[in-house]
């Protein structure tokens, strides 16, 4: 009998495998636009699906970023500016890229665009730190998925979303975790929408990776700590400031290879059967997504242990 089974879960893993591996035709006529390539997964990504010979347009925040990764790659690749904040932004970005795909139709869409802003307890935070990132993260990828829906169903094409692992298990407070959660539900309900018209929906869930931004990043949390009223640093205490900012920025076991993110992403929109979702690094893999199924006084358990509460906390 559990031979049985495993000869069927045997089965079941090659055929995954063998299909998994079924790449679509004529990649070189097709059209990826992908948002936020000035540095980081999007930048990686940009490159190489340009190398892969696909037709590559990439969005880029500022003019420096865009002209950089025009000089590092082939004639094919296309750069604009865009701000994913600004509708305006958002519906010229639109007009070119129907302009530079024309009849064929937008093949891929990749919602990479996003910032980190204050991962912080949440008492730390004002309604602004919220509004700042769930502005980027999550509205501005709703207002370019919205404008460029109808250039993608005309191609049958692909949609991606980068969230997070903590997209599905809130490590820290702040407006990140909660963009990403939204975006989850997003790519979720999009999914079911999109699949009758031949429109195909991935999620990207990355671990934690180190980046270039993580000196201001913890300058900046660093900031948030020093401008904090004093009573709620006496209740919060150093303790707890200097563990939870040392854990965030413990490199060691952060991920650094950024195409363990850029390999899901091509998958998701090369590969003829492309998955659902991908999760990306092995702490996403092994600690937080199976964090995430926990009851959840288990899993509140193992994050605090070990670690400093507040100084003021009852005992
Ligand atoms: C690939 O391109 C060729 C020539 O343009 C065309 O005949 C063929 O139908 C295309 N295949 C797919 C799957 O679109
Ligand atoms: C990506 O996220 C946006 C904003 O939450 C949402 O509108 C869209 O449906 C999502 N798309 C995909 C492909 O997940
Ligand atoms: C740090 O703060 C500045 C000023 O608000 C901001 O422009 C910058 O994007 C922040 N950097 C990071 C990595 O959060
Ligand atoms: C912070 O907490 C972790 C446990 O999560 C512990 O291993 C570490 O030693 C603590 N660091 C400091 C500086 O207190």
């Amino acid at each position: 009998m559990w031979l049985y089974l495993a000869a069927l879960l045997g089965l079941y893993f090659l055929r995954r495998w063998y299909q998994e591996r079924q790449t679509v035709e004529n990649l070189t006529e097709k059209y990826v636009f992908i948002t936020g390539c000035d540095s980081g997964f999007g930048n990686l990504l940009a490159r190489q699906l340009d190398a892969r010979g696909l037709r590559v347009l990439a969005a880029c925040l500022t003019q420096k970023g865009a002209e950089q990764l025009g000089k590092g790659t082939s004639e094919r690749l296309k750069t604009t500016i865009l701000d994913v904040t600004s509708t305006e932004s958002v519906a010229a970005a639109t007009e070119w890229v129907k302009e530079q795909a024309g009849s064929k139709g937008l093949w891929g869409l990749v919602n990479n665009a996003g910032i980190l802003w204050q991962m912080a307890p949440n008492e730390w935070l004002t309604k602004e730190d919220f509004v700042r990132v769930l502005d980027v993260n999550l509205l501005g990828t709703i207002d370019v998925t919205l404008h460029m829906l109808p250039l993608i169903r005309r191609a049958q094409g692909r949609l991606v979303n980068v969230s997070s692992m903590i997209g599905r298990f809130a490590y820290s407070g702040g407006g990140y975790s909660p963009s990403k959660f939204a975006l989850e539900a997003f790519s979720d309900s999009l999914r079911r929408e999109l699949h009758p018209f031949g429109v195909k929906v991935s999620i990207i869930e990355p671990g934690s990776f180190a980046t270039e931004f993580d000196e201001t990043y913890k300058k900046n949390l660093t900031n948030l700590w020093n401008k904090l009223p004093a009573e709620i640093k006496d209740l919060y205490g150093l303790q707890y400031w200097n563990n939870f900012s040392q854990t965030f920025f413990n490199g060691k076991w952060r991920n650094t290879d950024l195409c363990l993110v850029t390999n899901c992403m091509q998958h998701a929109l090369t590969s003829r059967y492309p998955r659902s979702r991908y999760t990306a690094g092995l702490d996403a893999k092994f600690i937080f997504i199976p964090l995430s199924y926990l009851p959840a006084s288990l899993a509140d358990y193992i994050v605090a242990y070990g670690r400093p509460g507040p100084a003021k906390a009852l005992c």
